[in-house]
């Protein structure tokens, strides 16, 4: 366990500058296991209980999206025994979670290619989507058997369909209807990017999207990541300066 640097005054957060939409790349399961002699599976059970905490905490504080990167449509080389107590690891907590998300207002939607998972956990997923529909609350944002590249080439292919049938013309294409054939269209762009675990790498997750994001890479390993590592990445970000390609106000 790291030393914990920071204790949480949420009164230091800015409310003004609280980001809307924060998106995490939850590496580092597997070295975490490792360094304490655990099978890499071990590692993934601790990142899902990390990933409780932080869900509350951005609920705490009002973030109104939070995107979290499950499993990439690469994660499929793993071995097939990862793969699977990945995917069972999955259903349980989707079992287990969702009502006490639900009671906590969390709304949640899922993004990927989810429905070639094994029907078992499809029919979940739907259930949770279904459940909590509704919710006024933190919205969850799951990447599922996602990838970046994957989501823009299944768009370009809709646009060319919508074109080639007449029901929209080529000059129609824009950054806006791009954004709207993503999985993402009915949330924000992250604000922050969050990459624990020392690799500075985007790994597939949100090319489109993070262009303007802020980008946040930690050392810390994902199960050992801790809301006060999440405030700190927020206070951080408070101090950024956002200039979109403008220049200073
Ligand atoms: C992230 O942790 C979880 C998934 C990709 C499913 P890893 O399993 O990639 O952990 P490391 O990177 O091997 O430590
Ligand atoms: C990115 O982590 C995907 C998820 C966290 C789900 P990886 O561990 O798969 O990424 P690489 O292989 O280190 O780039
Ligand atoms: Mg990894």
């Amino acid at each position: 366990m790291q030393a914990k640097k920071y204790s949480i005054d949420k009164t230091i957060l800015k409310r003004d500058k609280i980001p809307n939409h924060i998106a995490i790349i939850m590496d580092g399961n597997g070295r975490w296991a490792k360094t304490r002699g655990l099978p890499r599976i071990a590692g993934h059970w601790a990142g899902a209980e990390t990933l409780r905490e932080i869900i509350e905490f951005c609920s705490d504080i009002d973030i109104k999206v939070l995107s979290v990167f499950a499993f990439s449509t690469e994660n499929w080389k793993r071995p097939y025994e990862e793969v699977s107590s990945l995917l069972n690891m999955l259903l349980y907590y989707f079992k287990k979670e969702v009502a006490k998300l639900d009671k906590n207002n969390v709304k949640i939607i899922v993004s990927g290619d989810w429905r070639v998972l094994p029907e078992k956990i499809v029919k979940e997923i739907d259930k949770s989507i279904k459940l909590t529909e509704q919710n006024s609350g933190l919205i969850l944002n799951i990447l599922l058997n996602y990838g970046s590249r994957q989501e823009i080439v299944t768009a370009c292919k809709k646009i060319c369909e919508d074109v080639s049938q007449g029901k929209i013309r080529m000059e129609d294409i824009n950054e806006d209807l791009i954004a709207a054939h993503l999985f993402s269209c009915q949330i924000p762009d992250p604000d922050l990017l969050i990459r624990p675990s020392g690799e500075i790498r985007i790994s597939n997750c949100f090319l489109w999207q993070i262009a303007y994001a802020e980008l946040y890479f930690t050392e810390t390993h994902w199960p050992d990541f801790k809301p006060e590592d999440l405030y700190k990445a927020i206070l951080d970000y408070q101090n950024r300066d956002r200039r979109f390609g403008g220049i200073k106000k």
